[in-house]
């Protein structure tokens, strides 16, 4: 077991095995209170139980005696900024402890939305993002991926909001104010999740649904109409789909990522939901990660490849299996593409960058790679085994270490003893070496082969030399459009923008991809017949992935950057606590 820099906890002391949570949610207050007991397991009966919290306030520590609780003595560490609290707990190895607790109205694990901030417009909304370190923010907790633990929970609040957590929430909308779920399967704190607000269901298939607001909730059924399938397909390559249930809920457009795979209950951007399925491959991402993440678990977050990197591995393989090659390998040449913007690395940059996968592949740099470093070397495995031996080998790792949390070097043993050693001479130990131990991508990885892009590319460079429009381009999928967007030089003259914008109306799209890409360009090139609508797209959509790039953009220049502080003081009180720091990070302090 890794020791986890990231969590006060002493897994090696104590674990909790199972939390029973009692919660009341106070919109007025933007709280949540209540209590959380540990059911604990003691490695040898200890005397004290260290939890993590950020901005909690502790009302009572209670422990379990054979006939009621006795209360126990407590100590609340002074914060530190990046890890909270560590909550002490003196304790004579109670098999029951039990924290009371309400969290602060600033949690950064929870969004509360007034009603204006929601599609219907009447009721509020509210939401948790636990990755990777605030399920501490609103769940006392040892916050360590390393520690597994099935939950139950007992929620009320106002009756007229639906409550759903990542557990076994059902399909039926039924407000009653009073909700109690169960998650039998050991999960690690950051997949503790919950929302609420007005919900309503509508299936996609059998085991499959989609949860959202009454406007929303049909599109968003229609737009994720093939997520069954995408089940199936996975199970037939990776086996069975372990957590009954898989259900979408599409958040408010603050939710400050693409998606979460809070397990049996995906959260995700409502972009995604633009009517032609283009952007589905998050929701591919976030069900492969039943497989990838949320049953074999990365136990630190330095080891978040395990995570990420076979989860991009798996989506893709997903994309191919529903939408076809084609489409699979314009995603894959698109990640690919990503690491060109950033070369010339130096040396330095590559170790902090894109470090060996045995090194810790995120939480050094700032470009996060690291997920795209792993999935291309499970590529390249998969394309030097060939799929008859690469596929059951990754059915084999999900079966050996299901519902457990591990690391690199578990990872490294298995592929020896599973696929190095019996298939010998397949690839040397230095290439291999070269994945684990060395930075940078190696200079043998493959590179994904796109007969569009290349004519995309083409096309590009005769509009950029000779102004002629691409003829095709009114037809091009939203892949071919990233792509001549992606390797388009960032700043374009306004003449040049004007022409695109007025055959292919461009600004005001309605795709986040495309938008986040045009309107970046256009504030590097001092676009401004694109500001409006670059500042409505900004202000409506707190997707950090979206709306960064075009911050960063914009704060190049003095006169940009005051334009992006005008911007981002109208649109903060509707983003998210963790996109307003990132935003307050590139436009700096003050704002
Ligand atoms: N688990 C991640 C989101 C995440 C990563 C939250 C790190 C907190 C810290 C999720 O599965 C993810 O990667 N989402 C992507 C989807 C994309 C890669 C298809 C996103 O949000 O854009
Ligand atoms: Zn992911």
């Amino acid at each position: 077991m890794t020791h986890d820099r990231h969590s006060y906890a002493e897994p090696a002391l104590v674990r909790t095995t199972h939390l029973a949570l009692e919660l009341e949610l106070d919109f007025d207050a933007k709280v949540v209170a209540g209590s959380a007991t540990h059911t604990l397991a003691w490695t040898s009966p200890g005397e004290r139980l260290v939890l993590d919290t950020r901005d909690i306030t502790v009302t009572a520590v209670d422990g379990a005696t054979s006939d009621g609780w006795e209360p126990l003595e407590f100590s609340l560490a002074l914060p530190d900024e990046e890890l909270g609290s560590a909550l002490t707990i003196r304790t004579a190895g109670h098999e029951q402890v039990r924290v009371s607790y309400r969290t602060a109205p600033t949690a950064t694990g929870l969004q509360w939305l007034e009603p204006s901030m929601t599609a219907g417009g009447l009721l509020p909304f509210m939401f948790s993002q636990s990755q990777a370190i605030h399920a501490r923010s609103w769940v006392p907790v040892q916050d360590t991926p390393s520690v597994r633990f099935s939950y139950a929970a007992h929620v009320t609040a106002p009756p007229e909001l639906m409550v759903l957590m990542s557990a076994d929430n059902g399909t039926e909308s039924r407000r009653t104010g009073s909700y109690d779920v169960v998650m039998p399967e050991p999960i690690p704190s950051y997949l503790l999740a919950i929302a609420a607000g007005d919900l309503v269901f509508e299936p996609t298939g059998e085991r499959s649904g989609v949860w959202a607001e009454p406007e929303m909730a049909k599109r968003a059924a229609a737009e994720f109409s093939d997520t069954e399938e995408m089940m199936r397909v996975t199970e037939a390559l990776f086996g069975p789909y372990r957590w009954g249930r898989y259900d979408l809920l599409v958040l408010p457009p603050s939710f400050p990522y693409g998606g979460m795979e809070n397990p049996r209950m995906t959260f995700a951007t409502p972009t995604v939901v633009i009517g032609d399925k283009s952007l589905v491959n998050v929701i591919a991402h976030e069900l492969a990660h039943s497989w990838s993440g949320n049953l074999v678990t990365q136990d630190s977050w330095d080891d978040i490849w395990l995570n990420e990197g076979f989860t991009s591995y798996v989506e893709n393989r997903i994309v191919e299996a529903v939408y076809g090659t084609e489409t699979a390998v314009m995603e894959t040449a698109i990640k690919q593409h990503s690491t060109a913007k950033l070369e010339p690395f130096t040396p330095a940059q590559l170790v902090v960058e894109l470090p060996g996968l045995n090194h810790g592949t995120e939480y050094h740099g700032t470009t996060g790679l690291g997920p795209l470093k792993g999935s291309w070397f499970l590529s390249w495995l998969e394309e030097r085994f060939g799929r008859d031996v690469f596929d059951p080998f990754l059915q084999g790792y999900f079966d050996r270490f299901a519902f457990r949390s591990i690391n690199s070097t578990d990872f490294v043993q298995h592929l020896h003893e599973h696929l190095l050693t019996p298939h010998p001479d397949v690839v040397t130990a230095a290439e291999v070496a070269a994945w684990l131990d060395e930075p940078g991508i190696p200079a043998f990885a493959q590179r994904a082969e796109s007969a569009r892009f290349t004519a995309v590319d083409e096309a590009r460079d005769t509009w950029l030399r000779t102004g002629e429009l691409p003829s095709g381009g009114k037809s091009w999928t939203t892949q071919e459009w990233l792509r001549f967007l992606d390797a388009a030089p960032d700043q374009l003259s306004v003449i040049q923008l004007q022409q695109l914008d007025r055959e292919f109306t461009l600004t005001g799209t309605a795709n986040g991809e495309i938008a986040r890409r045009w309107y970046s360009i256009a504030a590097t090139s001092e676009y401004i017949a694109a500001y409006d609508e670059l500042a409505g797209f900004l202000t409506r959509v707190g997707r950090m992935k979206l709306v960064l790039p075009v911050y960063k953009a914009l704060s190049a220049t003095d006169e940009g950057r005051a334009f992006a502080a005008e911007v981002f003081a109208a649109a903060k009180p509707g983003y998210h606590p963790i996109t307003t720091a990132a935003v307050q990070k590139i436009l700096g302090s003050g704002t």
